[in-house]
């Protein structure tokens, strides 16, 4: 199935609860289908749901912008939310909706795009993609992990640099380095075929990790 199938599929979507609670619409996702970098929120909020695209309210606007600032437009990358309805009163969307809109949607998605770098936008897409409970963002932002043969790099929320000016300057400071680890990964795929003559996701998952910093290692993630 490619992904504009996918999204097909998806509108009219009611195999969640959160399909009966309010949304006005499936938000699938949007931009480039061929991107190198994925960014995932959490889900849809009020101008989401009431749009159809994600990221279009105060915090998909700094998202726009920290874009820019590394010399890319919304439509250069892929941006999508671990959950695809607006849950009621913008709450935490809860774990069987998690499970069955990431499974029905999500995972395929990002095996569709196949992006370089997934950047989760704060400590709820973080913990889910990285599968992994209490993320403290202050620890893991900007930092490279490997979960299931991808490169995801947890940085802050957009909205959070909006509630704390402070959390702008880490935000800043890690969309660069978005940008660098895309071309990291280029190098590194080069470098797999070079040996083996056959990239996978697993020798490369392997060579990232070697090059992993030590905290997250002894953090014994993967
Ligand atoms: N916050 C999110 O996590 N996702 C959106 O699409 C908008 C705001």
């Amino acid at each position: 199935m490619d992904l504009l199938s996918l999204e097909e599929q998806s509108k009219g979507c009611e195999s969640c609860p959160l399909a009966k609670q309010g949304r006005t619409q499936v938000v699938f996702g949007d931009g480039n289908p061929d991107a190198d970098i994925m960014f995932i929120g959490e889900g849809p909020g009020f101008y989401e749901d009431k749009n159809g695209k994600p990221f279009v309210g105060a915090a998909g606007k700094l998202l726009t912008q920290l874009l820019e600032s590394i010399g890319l437009k919304r439509e250069d990358v892929y941006i999508t939310n671990v959950v695809k309805c607006r849950p009621p009163q913008n709450r935490d969307p809860k774990p069987d909706e998690i499970d069955i809109c990431t499974n029905r949607y999500l995972f395929s998605q990002i095996k569709l795009i196949n992006p370089k770098v997934i950047a989760t936008l704060g400590r709820f897409a973080s913990s889910v993609i990285l599968d992994m409970k209490d993320v403290s963002m202050g620890r893991v932002h900007g930092q490279k992990f490997i979960k299931d043969g991808s490169l995801v790099v947890p940085i802050y929320h957009p909205a959070a640099a909006l509630h704390s000016r402070a959390n702008l300057v880490p935000l800043t400071e890690d969309f660069k380095k978005l940008k660098a680890y895309v071309g990291e990964n280029v190098k590194l795929q080069e470098k797999a075929q070079d040996t083996t003559g056959d990239i996978t996701k697993d020798n490369l998952a392997q060579e990232q990790q070697i090059g992993m910093e030590p905290q997250v290692e002894q953090m014994g993630l993967f």
